[in-house]
């Protein structure tokens, strides 16, 4: 079954100019492009990669992913931007889950760029991944990274093309969900042009691509990387507009329902004996004492990040809790969180005092 993956001209730009454009706006102004090596991860067809290796001028340049659609880089580029053949400091490689890049490439990269991937990194390798790619990067190398949309946003589901609702998926039970995407007709939406087979195909892909999404918040992913030793450096986040209903706001926090894309830089921090032997932190920017303070900040951002997803994992675990139980069980359940929360001892105590505070 064949599977069309029609890049327009609005995506291709998105990619080629304006992507590249933001990378290069955050990264340090003396930053040497002209002698560095980019790991571009989890590059899909690779349009990323060649603005970098076409625009940048790096010495290379390289794309991996678990699938193969560089392939059709060439075909996707050629009219676009006037090329016959692929730059030469430009390779792509398909590489197995998890595959150990640090071992794959005998050289360290100064940067790995990944830009839409880690929310779809499974969960069972994630950890193994981030350590690996922190093993394959150069001493003070950087790590860029973009997650959008972030799974508890609006269309945190990546199903946006075909369910219109906001958070949806936080609020249907999947089967539900998973009728609603099966069933939406081909003329509502944005894959017109497919023939009814292809249709059928995408959105069985779509739905395959939700299901995989490892839910990763963005205080998350910072914390593996800070984990991992990296040190962050910059940070952007964007939040959406819409208000989240009343009843997910019960459950997650309005800054997770809000928080729709993450972009951050870090740099790798290298761990030196100091004179007095105590492990200092160093960072090419600061001097040791300021290494010291930046130490002690990012511990205790750390820390803060550490104690938000302590949080937002007992908010998970509740949800699901309510989710695997029969109303019959939760309304009682709920009763009795009631007369806790209200310090009460029997329902009677519970409806009196609530109707006292009617009066
Ligand atoms: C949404 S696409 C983003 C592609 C590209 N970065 C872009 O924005 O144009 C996510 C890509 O991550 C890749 N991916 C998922 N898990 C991966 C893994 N463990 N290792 C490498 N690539 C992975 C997928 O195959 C997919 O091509």
């Amino acid at each position: 079954m064949i599977i069309t993956n029609r890049i327009d001209d609005n995506t291709f730009n998105g990619k080629y100019y304006d992507v590249v454009d933001v990378f290069k706006q955050w990264m340090p102004k003396d930053f040497d492009f002209s002698n560095s090596t980019i790991l571009d991860f989890g590059c899909e067809h690779g349009i990323m990669a060649l603005g970098f290796a076409m625009r940048l001028k790096p010495k290379k340049v390289i794309g991996v992913d678990i699938q193969k659609h560089h392939l059709d880089l060439l075909d996707i580029a050629k009219a676009r931007i006037n090329i016959n053949i692929l730059p030469s400091n430009l390779e792509f490689y398909q590489i197995a889950l998890a595959e150990k890049l640090s071992v794959k490439f005998k050289f360290k990269f100064d940067v790995i760029f990944a830009w839409s991937v880690f929310e779809h990194v499974s969960q069972l390798i994630l950890d193994e991944v981030i350590a690996d790619l922190h093993n394959s990067l150069s001493d003070n190398g950087f790590v860029f990274l973009q997650i959008t949309p972030l799974y508890y946003s609006p269309f945190g589901s990546h199903l946006e093309t075909l369910v219109d609702e906001p958070w949806a998926h936080l609020q249907m039970q999947n089967n539900v969900l998973h009728d609603v995407v099966m069933n939406k007709s081909k003329n509502a939406t944005i894959y017109k042009a497919e023939s009814n087979e292809n249709y059928e195909a995408i959105k069985a892909n779509i739905w395959s691509c939700y299901e995989t999404l490892n839910k990763i918040t963005a205080d998350e992913i910072i914390e593996l990387f800070e984990r991992n030793g990296s040190t962050m450096k910059r940070e952007y986040r964007t939040k959406t507009a819409i208000q989240p209903p009343k009843n997910l706001c019960n459950i997650y926090s309005q800054e997770i329902l809000q928080t729709d894309q993450v972009v951050v830089l870090f740099q790798k921090t290298k761990l030196v004996e100091s004179p007095n032997t105590k492990t200092v932190l160093t960072c090419p920017q600061y001097g040791t004492g300021d290494a010291q303070i930046a130490e002690v900040n990012s511990g205790l951002q750390s820390k803060e990040r550490a104690l938000n997803m302590e949080i937002r994992r007992k908010d998970a675990q509740l949800k699901e809790l309510y989710a695997s139980i029969s109303w019959r069980i939760t309304c009682p359940l709920r009763s009795v969180g009631k007369l806790l929360k209200f310090g009460k001892k029997t329902i009677h105590d519970l409806l009196l005092a609530e109707k006292e505070s009617q009066r």
